[in-house]
């Protein structure tokens, strides 16, 4: 019989060295390896040759909007950016509008990514005054924002987190925290008082008053977007507590603040861009002391007039979902970065942080969720995002990776910048183990 598609003789990544292979998939699975000339006949096969073939990257932390925000993404277009990606699996964050406390807006989120999905889409809840524990078997986590509450009138005390913490435990789901310790009422009025108010000392004491909870709770817990060096060390101290994990995005680790004017919102994010010693130190915590346990883009799209405001008044947040394979990949390329640590933090790390099993590796009876690549040189152009936000702060960036066709279930999604099936056909919520 057959098998339904041949991906033939392509690069893949065994033990850190590139071998030439060919990899059969069949029932949305991945069927076997084969060596040239071995492979069983296929249905459909695609010429791999001078392509890399890589798991599917799974980007665990990004925003979709879509409900109430449509303008600045939605599900269609959010993973369409996904699918052009390289990205096979994105996990929705819950600071939506409505934001995500009760079953009713996740079952609404839900629906609406079934309609216009063309990867995976996983979603975390927030916490409201009671929480509604009927999320539970459909979320991959609990994500709370102590700067900026979901909800008006919760105070991220001691108390606070202490819930959070307790709940997390409770129903086994990792807690994300964004690491900020300032306040809502902490208005900035000029940009000085903005990146005061978001300083490292404002992160690093965050991730403490989180730890501290959890050392009487043992929960997981994840450290979303880490990017101060500080932070980075305090969590390398905490390293041996396997629930502990950690986040970083490419930004964080390939930008500093000093590289950008702040007139406007291009480069305006949460946490902000740091100094180039924070960056350098984000990327040997990464490589070298395994502080770091994933690579995730913070995908927060906003419209045009929002990031092209003053600085003070610009939205935070930048598009990230087709750049994060491209600079990641550079980074290999450039010998910056081991194929380990990318494929570590970039798909088999958030699969196993989040539990959902089957995915984030290639190997036999695995999810078929492939990105094919090309090394190839190319500049970073907002103008050509799927997503609807193209302000980036990489504009013009030269990069030497470029995700060619993206597969999901076994089913050719994305080639060469057409979109193979329409939305709402392939991808799921992917379930944790049990
Ligand atoms: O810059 C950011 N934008 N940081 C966040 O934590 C939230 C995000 C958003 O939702 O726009
Ligand atoms: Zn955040
Ligand atoms: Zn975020």
């Amino acid at each position: 019989m057959a098998v339904d598609l041949i991906l033939k003789d392509g690069i893949v990544i065994v033990n850190d060295r590139e071998t030439i292979q060919s990899i059969a998939v069949d029932n949305g699975k991945i069927e076997g390896f084969y060596k040239q000339g071995e492979e069983p006949e296929g249905k459909k096969i695609i010429d791999c040759r001078g392509l890399y073939i890589l798991p599917g990257l799974i980007d665990m932390h990004v925003h979709l909007r879509d409900l109430h925000q449509s303008e600045k993404e939605d599900y269609e277009t959010g993973t369409m950016a996904a699918a052009a990606g390289g990205i096979t699996t994105v996990v929705d964050m819950p600071n939506s509008i409505p934001p995500v406390l009760t079953r009713k807006v996740l079952d609404e989120k839900i629906a609406s990514a079934s309609q216009k999905r063309f990867v995976n889409v996983g979603f975390y809840a927030g916490i409201g005054k009671i929480f509604d524990s009927s999320m539970v078997p459909d979320i991959l986590g609990l994500k709370v924002y102590p700067h900026s509450p979901l909800l008006y009138g919760i105070h991220f005390d001691r108390k606070q987190i202490e819930k959070c913490v307790k709940l997390a435990k409770k129903h086994n789901l990792p807690l994300l925290f964004h690491p900020d310790s300032s306040s809502k009422d902490d208005r900035p009025r000029t940009r000085e008082e903005f990146f005061h108010i978001h300083s490292c000392e404002s992160e690093v004491n965050s991730v403490q008053a989180f730890l501290d909870a959890k050392v009487e709770y043992e929960a997981r817990l994840h450290v979303c977007h880490v990017s101060c060096s500080a932070t980075a060390r305090l969590i390398l101290e905490h390293r041996a507590e396997h629930t502990l994990t950690a986040e970083v995005t490419p930004h964080h680790m390939f930008l500093s603040g000093d590289m950008f004017p702040h007139d406007d919102g291009t480069a305006k994010m949460l946490p902000p861009l740091r100094s180039p010693y924070d960056t350098q130190m984000l990327a040997q915590a990464l490589c070298m002391k395994c502080a770091i346990d994933c690579v995730a883009s913070d995908h927060a799209p906003h419209t045009m007039p929002e990031k092209t405001a003053p600085f003070l008044e610009a939205a935070s947040g930048i598009p990230g979902l087709e750049t994060t394979l491209p600079l990641m990949l550079t980074e290999v390329f450039e010998g910056r970065i081991s194929w380990i640590d990318f494929l570590r933090c970039c798909c088999s790390g958030p699969a196993m942080i989040l539990g959902i099993p089957n995915k984030g590796i290639l190997a036999q009876g695995y999810d078929a969720d492939i990105a094919l690549v090309r090394r190839q040189e190319w500049y970073i152009s907002g103008a050509d995002f799927q997503s609807k936000a193209k302000i980036t702060p990489f504009e013009g960036r030269r990069v030497l990776a470029k995700p060619v066709t993206t597969i999901v279930d076994g089913q050719i999604v994305y080639h060469e910048g057409r979109f193979m099936v329409g939305p709402g056909i392939v991808g799921k919520v992917p379930i944790r183990k049990a």
